[in-house]
């Protein structure tokens, strides 16, 4: 499989693609992402994954059998749990924030994305009420930031998990991969299982495997609990995620009121399931 990045296309197209080396070459050993066969320019060569997005086998075949769905997300989970707690050595970890971040650290860019995501907040009224859910993640950094540094991937949207007729098969699309801790994955994992439609203009719903089976898959690989106290902590983390689409949806786009709702409904439903009245 070839992959070619190319600016007309995406905007960065350089910068993508050391991303995805660095994280393919990072995530090789968890068998759960494609081998990197080849660095050639503007293109890798990568194994091909054999089956199909997710997400298009959710618009061929809606009302999907719930048994295999069951067993997508425990694929998935298991596969989140090898990428989450695959190690970053200090010099790759060196290494990434020279090449990527400015040399700057996540302590710093995660108050950067919260800091700007709440300016963005104050001056949009629909955002308005926003403001506290994004002070309440940083009751939440201190104790998840102690944790170790690993690779994450902010979007992990349907499109980028391969399924076959057994299951889960594989990750792809590592473009956008940034460095956070287990408990950041987690949050970035969670903000994903919404329902909320993002690029479509239209209000079209996907289906998705559901948090309990992902989580299933992700404790039986870790051999460690996701309990009630580490399940507000990676709500908040995915509070964490939804700052840095703010701040990205606003930067990018000089058309905001198409992601405003959007953004609302994503901090809704994560808000609602911070405060436990609506867990996912
Ligand atoms: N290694 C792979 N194995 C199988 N299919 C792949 C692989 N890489 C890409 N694809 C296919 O190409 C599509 C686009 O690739 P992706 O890496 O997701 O790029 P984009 O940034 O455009 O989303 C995917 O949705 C998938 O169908
Ligand atoms: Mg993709």
């Amino acid at each position: 499989m070839l992959k070619y990045y190319d600016d007309r296309i995406k905007p960065g197209a350089s910068k993508r693609k050391s991303r995805e080396v660095f994280f393919l070459r990072h995530a090789e050993k968890s068998k759960v992402t494609p081998r990197l066969l080849g660095d050639l320019g503007d293109c890798i060569i990568m194994d091909e994954l054999e089956g199909d997005p997710l997400e298009e086998r959710f618009n061929q075949q809606p009302g999907s059998n719930s048994e295999w769905l069951q067993q997508v997300g425990n694929g998935m989970g298991t596969g989140y749990a090898r990428l989450a707690n695959t190690q970053l050595s200090e010099r790759h970890l060196i290494e990434y924030q020279s090449a990527f971040d400015d040399g700057r650290t996540l302590e710093f860019i995660s108050e950067g994305f919260m800091e700007r995501a709440t300016e963005i907040c104050e001056s949009v009224p629909e955002l308005k009420r926003y403001k506290e859910r994004i002070d309440s993640v940083r009751k939440h950094l201190p104790h998840v930031l102690k944790e170790q540094r690993t690779l994450y991937k902010y979007d992990n949207n349907l499109g980028n998990v391969i399924v076959n007729e057994n299951g889960f098969v594989g990750f792809i699309d590592f473009e956008e991969c940034y460095v956070g801790t287990e408990t950041i994955y987690l949050g970035a994992i969670f903000d994903c299982l919404h329902k909320i439609p993002w690029h479509t203009p239209d209000l079209h719903v996907y289906e998705c495997p559901t948090w309990e089976s992902i989580k299933q898959g992700y404790e039986k690989e870790t051999g460690s609990i996701i309990d009630d106290r580490r399940f507000v902590e990676i709500v908040a983390m995915s509070l964490l995620n939804a700052c840095r689409r703010i701040v990205d949806t606003f930067e990018r786009n000089s058309d905001f009121s198409f992601w405003v709702p959007r953004h609302q409904a994503r901090l809704d439903a994560l808000g609602a399931a911070l405060d436990r009245k609506a867990p996912l």
